[in-house]
């Protein structure tokens, strides 16, 4: 009796065991699970379940998780209906806290809509580690990850985001060319330049597009660039919290970069002196910082400015003289605008020879400035020009009356027809022509200089612009000189003055 009693209390522990064991192990093991998520067959209930594929599990990041450690709350099978969202801060603890300051995160608290949860960006049973090519967030996929939301116009339309003609032009710049992945090297991501948890709007000083951060944001890869650049002027600016001064977006623009050769680029030849004026023509920050006025316009009305509005992308511009990520004052003696240097700085386009003739003031303001060469020439022409062309009215209205007057004096009578002067022969009428011809051209190729936006100036931009301009006014001149020397040798040899 006592032996039966053992073997009843026996079986009744089993029973009792048997009972708990699968409550608080087996049906929790993820066989369990999968015997219904896994074979919708053997549910008899009205509601299927969710088929997961289990490999893609296998083969993930969590391959060595079990179902209930991410699905959390379920205790028990068969469970409730309404399961919790996977909660993955409890694990990634660090992570989750660095995302829920983000605008992401931070904002997810005011309960806005389409904000990103980890599963957005990082899959569900299908995540893999960042190195691995199948990941949501490996390097060149993180473009396509952000831009299901930021390419989205219907998403766009309800935040204040970009409109989504920016990812096209991303996708057009020089770090957006990237989806295949050979060419991996050489793509900058969203997540580059934007971080990937700390994703900040570009107003908030903690963001990695913060104006002041952009230079240290781009250094991750342009390392030597960003190193020069915090030795120049506009680096040292922003190193001391000077928000006005120009960082990398400011002259190369921020998701439209493109490649230097490359005219829509806004440090390309025929851009870049636009680029600078942006803030160098802004009264706004050169009286702020007492920097000197008028740049643009006095760059704009040199020899170089015109021909480039005429056109000619060969001359300088702001940063052919002051450089571009070492643009320093001209009192700084490594500056390729300090005094000492200009000889170099001119040089690399005009011959050594020459650059002691034109260095001149560049940045011509006041005539009080100029080189003494510059203003001699200038007076010279401002006196000779109109004694040139008054003596030559006063001669020919002279002439005119004498004409009249001994016109008016003769009779008809042929002996008389005789007395008639001939001025000029053939040669001399040639020659004339040739004056007056390349004299006019001479005028209209030069006014064409120093206004090349008015409508006159059409022919030259129609026949070649700046350079067809240049090589009409000099032919003429050529030709005028040549002439004016033939015509000097022809009076010497050929007239006798009466
Ligand atoms: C007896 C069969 C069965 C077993 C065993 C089972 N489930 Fe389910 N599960 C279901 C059914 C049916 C649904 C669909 C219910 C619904 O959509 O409301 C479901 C839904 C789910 C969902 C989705 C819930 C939602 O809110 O959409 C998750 C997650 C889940 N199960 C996880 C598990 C895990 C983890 C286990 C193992 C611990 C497990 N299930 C075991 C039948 C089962
Ligand atoms: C790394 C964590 C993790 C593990 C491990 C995990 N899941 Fe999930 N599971 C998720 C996430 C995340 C979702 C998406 C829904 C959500 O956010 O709660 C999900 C969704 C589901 C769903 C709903 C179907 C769907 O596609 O939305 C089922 C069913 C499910 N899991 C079953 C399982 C089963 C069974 C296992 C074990 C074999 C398992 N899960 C293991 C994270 C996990
Ligand atoms: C907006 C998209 C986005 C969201 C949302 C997001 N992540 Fe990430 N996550 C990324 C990117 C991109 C990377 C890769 C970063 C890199 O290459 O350095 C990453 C990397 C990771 C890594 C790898 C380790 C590391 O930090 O480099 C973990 C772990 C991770 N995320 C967890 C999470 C968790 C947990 C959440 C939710 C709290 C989350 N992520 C939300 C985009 C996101
Ligand atoms: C139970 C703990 C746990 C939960 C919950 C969990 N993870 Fe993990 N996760 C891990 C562990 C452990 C690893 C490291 C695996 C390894 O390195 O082999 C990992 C790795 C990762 C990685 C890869 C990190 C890398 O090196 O690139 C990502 C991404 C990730 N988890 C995202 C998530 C997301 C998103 C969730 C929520 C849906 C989540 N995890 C939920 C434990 C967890
Ligand atoms: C699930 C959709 C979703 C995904 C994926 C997503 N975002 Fe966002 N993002 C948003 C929404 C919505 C906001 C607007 C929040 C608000 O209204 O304040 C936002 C805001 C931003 C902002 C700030 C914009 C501003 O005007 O202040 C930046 C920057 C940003 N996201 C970058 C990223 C990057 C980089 C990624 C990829 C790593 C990414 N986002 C992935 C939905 C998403
Ligand atoms: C080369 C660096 C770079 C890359 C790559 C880049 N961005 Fe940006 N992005 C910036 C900068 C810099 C700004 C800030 C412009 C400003 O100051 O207003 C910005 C602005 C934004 C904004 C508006 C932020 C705000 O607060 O106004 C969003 C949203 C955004 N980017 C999303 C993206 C997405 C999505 C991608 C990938 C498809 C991407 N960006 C790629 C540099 C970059
Ligand atoms: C004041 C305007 C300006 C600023 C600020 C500026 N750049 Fe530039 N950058 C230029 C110009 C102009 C060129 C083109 C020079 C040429 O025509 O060769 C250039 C060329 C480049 C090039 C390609 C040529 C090379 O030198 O390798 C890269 C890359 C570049 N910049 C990156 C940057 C980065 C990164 C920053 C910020 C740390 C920056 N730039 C700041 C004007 C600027
Ligand atoms: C993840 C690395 C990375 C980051 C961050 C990055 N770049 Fe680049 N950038 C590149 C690569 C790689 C190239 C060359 C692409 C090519 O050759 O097609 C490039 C090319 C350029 C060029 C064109 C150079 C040329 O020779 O035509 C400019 C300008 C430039 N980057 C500026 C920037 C600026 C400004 C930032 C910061 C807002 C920035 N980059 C951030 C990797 C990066
Ligand atoms: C985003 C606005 C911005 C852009 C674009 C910009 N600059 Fe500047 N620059 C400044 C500011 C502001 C200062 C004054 C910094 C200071 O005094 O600390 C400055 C200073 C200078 C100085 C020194 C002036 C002096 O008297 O000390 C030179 C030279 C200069 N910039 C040339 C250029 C050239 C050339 C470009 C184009 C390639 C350019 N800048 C583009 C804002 C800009
Ligand atoms: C042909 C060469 C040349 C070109 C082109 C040129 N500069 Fe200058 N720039 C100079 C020289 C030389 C100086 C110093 C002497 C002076 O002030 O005239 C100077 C002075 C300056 C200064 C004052 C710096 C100081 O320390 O005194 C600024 C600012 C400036 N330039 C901006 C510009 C901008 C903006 C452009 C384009 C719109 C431009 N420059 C085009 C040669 C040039
Ligand atoms: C990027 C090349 C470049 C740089 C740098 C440059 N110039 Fe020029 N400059 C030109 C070109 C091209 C012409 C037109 C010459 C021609 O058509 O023969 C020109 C014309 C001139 C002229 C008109 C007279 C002439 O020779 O035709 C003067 C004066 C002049 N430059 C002065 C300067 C001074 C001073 C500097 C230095 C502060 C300078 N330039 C730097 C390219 C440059």
């Amino acid at each position: 009796m006592k032996r039966f009693k053992l073997i009843c209390l026996l079986i009744l522990f089993f029973t009792f065991y048997l009972q708990l064991y699968p409550l608080y192990s087996q049906e929790l093991e993820d066989n369990n699970c999968l015997s219904c998520h896994t074979n919708n067959t053997s549910a008899i209930q009205e509601k299927p379940p969710h088929l997961i594929d289990k490999e893609v599990l296998e083969s993930s990041v969590h391959q060595d998780l079990d179902c209930i450690y991410c699905h959390s709350d379920i205790k028990e099978v068969p469970h409730k209906e309404e399961l919790k969202k996977v909660d993955c801060s409890q694990c990634h603890y660090d992570t989750s806290e660095e995302f829920a300051k983000s605008i992401h995160g931070e904002s997810g608290k005011k309960s806005i809509q389409d904000l990103p949860a980890c599963t957005d960006c990082h899959g569900k049973h299908d995540i893999y580690a960042k190195t691995d090519t199948r990941s949501l967030v490996y390097h060149i996929n993180i473009n396509e990850t952000c831009i299901k939301c930021h390419g989205d116009p219907k998403i766009i339309e309800r935040h204040p985001l970009p409109s989504p003609g920016f990812v096209k032009r991303y996708r057009e710049s020089v770090h957006g060319r990237c989806p295949d992945i050979s060419r991996e090297p050489e793509c900058a991501t969203c997540s580059d330049c934007h971080g990937s948890h700390d994703v900040y709007a570009a107003s908030d000083p903690r963001s990695k597009i913060f104006h002041g951060n952009v230079p240290n944001t781009c250094r991750k890869c342009h390392k030597d660039i960003s190193e020069v650049y915090y030795r120049s002027v506009h680096g040292k600016a922003i190193k001391s919290g000077i928000k006005e001064a120009a960082v990398c977006t400011d002259c190369h623009g921020e998701h439209t970069i493109q490649a230097l050769t490359d005219p829509k680029s806004s440090v390309y030849k025929g851009a870049i002196s636009k680029t600078c004026s942006a803030c160098h023509d802004s009264e706004k920050i050169v009286m702020k910082f007492g920097l000197s006025t008028d740049r643009a316009k006095s760059f704009y009305d040199s020899y170089h400015g015109l021909a480039f509005r005429g056109g000619d992308l060969s001359v300088a511009n702001c940063a052919s003289c002051h450089g571009w990520h070492d643009i320093l004052p001209s009192s700084a003696p490594q500056s390729s605008i300090h005094p000492k240097n200009l000889p170099q700085t001119c040089g690399k386009c005009h011959p050594a020879t020459k650059t002691g003739l034109i260095i001149g003031k560049v940045h011509v303001m006041e005539k009080a400035e100029e080189h003494f060469l510059l203003r001699f020439f200038r007076d010279f022409y401002l006196v000779l020009i109109p004694l040139v062309i008054g003596a030559m009215m006063i001669n020919n209205l002279a002439d005119y009356f004498r004409k009249l007057i001994t016109s008016t004096s003769l009779t008809h009578s042929p002996t008389q027809r005789e007395y008639r002067i001939l001025r000029m022969n053939l040669n001399e009428r040639i020659q004339h022509g040739i004056l007056l011809s390349t004299f006019i051209v001479l005028a209209y190729s030069g006014f064409a200089l120093k206004y090349p936006d008015t409508w006159w100036v059409i022919p030259f931009n129609l026949l070649g612009g700046e350079s067809m301009r240049k090589a009409v006014h000099r032919w003429s001149a050529f030709v005028f000189i040549l002439n004016s020397i033939y015509h000097l040798c022809y009076i010497s040899l050929f007239k006798s003055i009466p």
